[in-house]
């Protein structure tokens, strides 16, 4: 069991944290759904005036001949584009750095994220890169780091997914250092989503599940985590049974549209409910395995999800007993349910044949995993259970497939009489959450001012309009 003093300064910033967010502006982006949405896109973006976008996407999609519509709807409206289709999966900093360049080379004013996780990422990171010239993508790494408005930003999401289009992050990877890392800022957040179920038809099936799962995770991560509004639970159970409505139609049977829109909204909410109540265990590792080994977000998030749920045992067994109601899942107690729950997922794995382990993971790896997933995870993530390095280390060994696994799990550390040690550490932990909350404050002070400004910028606007008329 991890000891009581990380335990106290992980809850203790976790509080800070909440009640910091809880003060943030947070703002949804304005939806267009429905199928042939896309098509409303050109118009939208004429409505404001704007000449000249970026389109952020990557090669699969231009191959599919997906943004066809797109292009010839930008077009009829006299909008120029210029179009980045180099994104990677998990995007690179050199992948924003391109993107970025080619915003600049042509004027943009605007920029249109249009895929997966992937190009919606590298979007707002290059978005971030613009308006904050001076600032490279690791040093915005972490939350609030941008505090920059970006120019408008329309995001169309192809896979279900991410929720990237309605949340404050960009997930980045760095080649040289195999690290992936989240940005985190309320000015990433897409002004505009396009939910549109008929770019969605030919994600393949292996793809349909694994991003589904990731958006399953997001839902059950955010609800059984520690920072919950009343709002992203109640997105959270929404999304969850959406999920388990509609993924295995929407894999078995991808042209099936009205599966496909359940999945793009259940991701959607989903994103809304993490965005704001975090995720926990299974992105933290799953980013590492992404990092490291560049195993597919979807696929690590769906192998995790169900290994991560046993781990936190009964902390749990609460709040996925709700998740149990919701989808319809029965049981005598709490407990029966909560591990029903968890049944039913390893069932919905394995009826879409997504695997149990990641054969690609080295016994000299797992202590670097282990430091880099706990780097992410505590002190932010309000997971259930608070893992240490030792539990987490033992963890990612019950990942690898049984016969490559080392002799067995490490032995737990050693239990030591740490009282009056445990109390010193608790006192520098708060200290340390004390001077956090400080560095919190002035952000959102300045936050408010931005906001200040921004509003009487717009009022100004108003005024000379009316002069005008
Ligand atoms: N920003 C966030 O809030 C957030 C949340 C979760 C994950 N992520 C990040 O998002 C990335 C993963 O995104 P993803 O899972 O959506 O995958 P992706 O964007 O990497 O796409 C995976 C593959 O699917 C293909 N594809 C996408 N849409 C398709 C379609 N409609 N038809 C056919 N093929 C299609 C792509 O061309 C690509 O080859 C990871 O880097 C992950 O860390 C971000
Ligand atoms: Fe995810």
């Amino acid at each position: 069991m991890a000891s009581q003093a990380l335990i106290a300064y992980c809850r203790t910033y976790q509080k800070v944290m909440k009640l910091a967010t809880d003060v943030l502006p947070w703002k949804e982006p304005a939806i267009t759904k429905g199928p042939g949405s896309i098509k409303k896109l050109p118009y939208l973006i004429k409505q404001k005036g704007i000449k000249n976008v970026l389109i952020v996407t990557d090669k699969g999609l231009m191959s599919l001949n997906l943004l066809d519509s797109l292009f010839e709807g930008l077009k009829e409206k006299g909008i120029n584009y210029a179009v980045f289709d180099g994104v990677q999966p998990n995007p690179t900093i050199q992948n924003i750095e391109d993107a970025r360049n080619l915003y600049i080379e042509n004027n943009c004013e605007a920029i249109i994220a249009f895929g997966g996780g992937s190009p919606m990422d590298c979007a707002k990171a290059a978005g971030a890169r613009v308006v904050k010239p001076n600032q490279s993508v690791p040093q915005m790494k972490g939350v609030l780091k941008v505090r920059k408005k970006l120019m408008p930003f329309f995001a169309v999401p192809t896979t279900a997914g991410t929720g990237s289009e309605t949340t404050i992050a960009a997930v980045v990877s760095n080649p040289d250092t195999h690290e992936k890392y989240a940005i985190n800022d309320l000015c990433l957040r897409p002004g505009y989503a396009i939910l549109d179920p008929e770019l969605t038809v030919g994600l393949p099936p292996h793809i349909t599940s694994t991003t589904g799962m990731d958006a399953l995770t997001h839902a059950v991560e955010a609800y059984i985590g520690g920072s919950n509004t009343k709002d992203t639970a109640a997105r959270a159970l929404q999304a969850t049974k959406l999920i388990f409505d509609n993924i295995y139609t929407a894999y078995s049977d991808g042209k099936n549209i009205e599966a496909r829109q359940n999945m793009l909204l259940a991701s959607h909410y989903a994103g809304i409910a993490f965005t704001r109540a975090y995720v926990g265990y299974v992105h933290a590792i799953g980013h590492n395995l992404g990092g490291l080994y560049g195993v597919p977000h979807g696929l690590a998030m769906s192998i995790l999800l169900p290994h991560v749920l046993e781990f936190y045992g009964e902390a749990a067994y609460d709040r996925l007993a709700d998740l149990a109601d919701a989808v319809g899942i029965a049981g005598a107690n709490n407990a029966e349910k909560a591990q029903a729950f968890i049944s039913a997922i390893k069932e919905l794995n394995a009826r879409m044949n997504i695997p149990t382990s990641v054969d690609k993971i080295k016994e000299e790896d797992i202590p670097l995993i282990a430091k880099r997933a706990l780097q992410e995870g505590n002190p932010l993530y309000p997971v259930p259970k608070i893992m240490d390095q030792g539990e987490c280390e033992a963890f990612i060994r019950t990942l690898m497939p049984r016969e490559t696994a080392a002799a067995g799990p490490v032995p737990a550390p050693e239990k030591k009489e740490i009282k009056e040690e445990v109390k010193e550490e608790i006192k520098e932990a708060v200290e340390e959450v004390k001077e956090k909350a400080e560095e919190i404050k002035e952000e959102i002070k300045e936050k408010a001012e931005e906001i200040k400004e921004d509003f009487s910028d717009a009022l100004e606007g108003v005024k000379d309009e009316f002069k005008d008329a």
